[in-house]
């Protein structure tokens, strides 16, 4: 489907890996890819005001369909005049359609062919969400892209169980197409399959026929090997349409956001910067930093000598301070940092993309993570 509002264009390829450098374009303006989106749950990304996200480097941000719905309803945010304008967010935004939640958060009921009853995480009152009502919520919010509701199976589950999840996820991506009455918005499909080659291409070849706007590999990240999440993303992407965006959802690690680009993949989008920030646990190009950890009570060092962040304008001593002192500035300035170094992290690989050495990139980026990893 091409959209009024929406490209993708591929700008480079890199020689030696599958890796490409390309700008995203939505109704709110382009991505440069590979991008990592924050993520912006509940319609803030925690700890942030918008300028300090902008400062990031972040150019997309995600939203998830099932809290927002829940709390604080889609109507408000409707009438509020969608969730640009409720959060102050003018960029692009994707929103998550809710079926990683009904898997990981809500205390599901049962998965029907016609949607999934569950009871909200919340208040425990009962809910469905069916393929129609994930895009009328998304439609009502005003994201950019919407995610079409899938479903999401916790691993190992039976041969039995991933084919039927697989087909179930196929029809109901293409009832969140027939859905659809808004050319401003952009649906992406999802491919299930779990670890199996042959699951993940049969979901991918089915996706594919129904012609998205983009195409996101999902079900990973659930406790498998990262090896084992890397043959996954092998055995998906050959059949996808390379000229669509390819999103990874809820992946990762510095190292696999790197991997995953190495294998084509173009948009990221996880809590771990994020969430880890809150919790004193900064990323940098060493390597990860216990900050509450005794030897960093007199380190007199910014977490990264070249980070334009506002934390690195700080000592380590300092940050640690903030944290064993429950002060809200720690969470902050760590939210910053972390997210400031994911970023540029991307900006590396795109501008190593750029002069076909994204492999040494790799490489260089990999080796310098000595100290802990996460
Ligand atoms: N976020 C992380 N993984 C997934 C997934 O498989 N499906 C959806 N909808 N969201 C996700
Ligand atoms: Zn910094």
């Amino acid at each position: 489907m091409n959209q009024p509002g929406f490209s993708f264009e591929i700008q480079h390829t890199d020689g030696q890996t599958l890796a490409r450098r390309g700008v995203f374009t939505t109704p709110h303006g382009p991505v440069d890819t590979p991008a990592f989106m924050p993520v912006g749950t509940v319609a803030t990304v925690k700890g942030m005001t918008i300028d300090q996200l902008r400062a990031t480097g972040s150019q997309m941000i995600l939203g998830n369909t099932y809290h927002l719905a829940l709390r604080p309803g889609e109507e408000v945010i409707r009438d509020l005049g969608g969730l640009h304008n409720f959060m102050g967010w003018d960029g692009p935004i994707l929103t998550d359609s809710g079926g990683f939640q009904l898997f990981s958060l809500a205390r599901m009921t049962q998965v029907t062919d016609q949607g999934a009853v569950f009871r909200s995480h919340i208040d425990g009152s009962q809910l469905e969400l069916t393929p129609e009502r994930a895009i009328a919520i998304q439609e009502a919010l005003g994201s950019d892209v919407a995610m079409v509701l899938d479903h999401v199976l916790a691993l190992p589950a039976s041969r039995e169980a991933m084919e039927d999840a697989v087909e179930r996820t196929r029809v109901w991506a293409a009832r969140c197409q027939e859905a659809a009455t808004r050319d401003d918005q952009a649906q992406f499909a999802i491919v299930q399959g779990g670890l199996d080659p042959e699951l993940r291409s049969r979901s991918a070849e089915g996706l594919k026929e129904l012609d998205f706007a983009g195409y996101a590999i999902g079900g990973l990240s659930v406790g498998e090997a990262p090896a084992e999440m890397y043959t996954a993303i092998e055995a998906t992407g050959p059949h996808l349409p390379r000229h669509r965006p390819c999103y990874l959802m809820g992946v990762g690690r510095p190292i696999d956001l790197l991997e995953a680009v190495a294998r084509g993949v173009d948009l990221f989008d996880c809590v771990m910067p994020t969430r880890n920030g809150r919790n004193a646990l900064a990323f940098t190009a060493e390597g990860t930093l216990r900050l509450r950890n005794l030897k960093f009570q007199r380190d007199e060092r910014p977490l990264e000598a070249d980070c334009p962040c506002p934390a690195c304008r700080h000592s380590r001593g300092y940050l640690r301070h903030l944290f064993m002192a429950g002060e809200m500035l720690g969470p902050i300035l760590l939210t910053a940092h972390n997210l400031t170094y994911y970023q540029r992290l991307m900006a590396g690989a795109r501008a190593a993309i750029e002069v076909g050495n994204f492999a040494e990139y790799r490489k260089a980026a990999i080796a310098g993570w000595s100290e802990d990893s996460p």
